[in-house]
């Protein structure tokens, strides 16, 4: 059944365990992450962004969404926007059956400019208000990521960059998520904290100087009934990268969010945990694999399926890696 993100976090919160956030695009990516859910009796947070939105289109994603919650119908499904920019792809959302929505009024608009506090605060209360009326959930987001290590904000589509960021900038400043979340309603914030989309969040081994986990126990400490959000938080598996490698991928090393600090996250007040590469990456390694090893092969559910497996594999580990597994 569908629920909003606020009954899944309280309750999350209730019983201290986090919730993957996996993204969608297509068919294969909701079967398998919906096969992941039912095996580990956990709930799920399926979320779409701008691009997947136009990608799928907006009637056969709603579709899409109707046609997994039908087919299993004990699992709490939250369907959730990601990254919305503005109150009108919120609306849309809304109106597609989404039960929450994110409004992103870190960036401008146009997804990478970094925008001022008080247009945070303005565009999100709007969404607030409107999303509240229509009984849907919203997450903000305060802080811009990107990289400590060099100082690149990044486009929300992972793609580009807007300039060299301060620290100021890429981490949440504690005093002013306080008066964020009073000030917005907001049921969840996304906080700023190092990390970054995409594959190539950290040049080595993150430590607290690249990834400072201890701004999150530093918010929660001071809002401690508020969900946390962690955006970029794909641990970008060393044997993920190699099997896409090993059959002709051109990926540079790079390393992701260990498990472990998101873990230590939950501790501290972390609920949602949202993850894109690396089921993107765990998909692309068995495409190549099944085109590498049968070059003559084109019927795409012989790559397809081997893909959605290695998908249900990574959901199924990070719903037992965050004690969401057992809560369904
Ligand atoms: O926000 C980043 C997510 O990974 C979604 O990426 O905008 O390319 O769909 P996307
Ligand atoms: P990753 O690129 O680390 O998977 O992050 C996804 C994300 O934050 C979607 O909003
Ligand atoms: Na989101
Ligand atoms: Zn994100």
């Amino acid at each position: 059944a569908r629920i909003t993100l606020r009954q899944l976090l309280d309750h999350a919160a209730e019983h201290e365990y986090g919730v993957p956030a996996f993204n969608l695009n297509n068919m294969e990516q909701g079967l398998a992450i919906m096969a992941a859910a039912d095996a580990t009796d956990s709930p799920v947070i399926l979320q779409a962004s701008r691009g997947a939105r136009a990608y799928a289109n907006d009637i056969v994603l709603a579709k899409l969404i109707d046609g997994l919650v039908e087919i299993y119908p004990h699992i709490p499904v939250c369907m959730h926007l990601d990254h919305g920019n503005n109150e009108a792809t919120c609306a849309t959302a809304i109106q597609y059956g989404f039960t929450s929505v994110m409004m992103d009024g870190s960036l401008k608009a146009d997804g990478k400019t970094p925008a001022d506090y008080n247009y945070n605060v303005e565009i999100t209360q709007n969404v607030t208000k409107m999303a509240h009326w229509a009984g849907v959930s919203v997450e903000g987001e305060l802080g811009v990521l990107g990289s400590l290590e060099s100082g690149q904000g990044e486009a929300e589509d992972g793609h580009g960059a807007e300039g060299t960021l301060s620290h100021d900038q890429l981490l949440t400043d504690p005093e002013e998520a306080v008066k964020f979340v009073q000030a917005t309603k907001v049921d969840a914030l996304a906080v700023a904290m190092g990390t970054s989309h995409g594959a190539y969040k950290f040049t080595r081994q993150p430590d607290g100087d690249v990834l400072a986990m201890n701004v999150i126990e530093e918010i929660h400490r001071r809002l401690p009934t508020t969900h946390l959000v962690m955006h970029g938080s794909s641990s970008v598996p060393q044997d993920l990268q190699d099997i896409i490698n090993q059959y002709g991928g051109q990926m540079k090393p790079t390393w992701g969010v260990p498990v472990e600090e998101i873990q230590r996250g939950i501790k501290h007040g972390v609920r949602k945990i949202n993850i894109d590469t690396d089921n993107r990456m765990a998909m692309t390694g068995q495409i190549r694999k099944v085109l590498t090893e049968n070059p003559s092969e084109f019927d795409p559910r012989k790559y397809l399926k081997p893909a959605m497996d290695a998908m249900t594999k990574l959901c199924k580990q990070r719903f037992e890696e965050f004690n969401t597994a057992g809560q369904g």
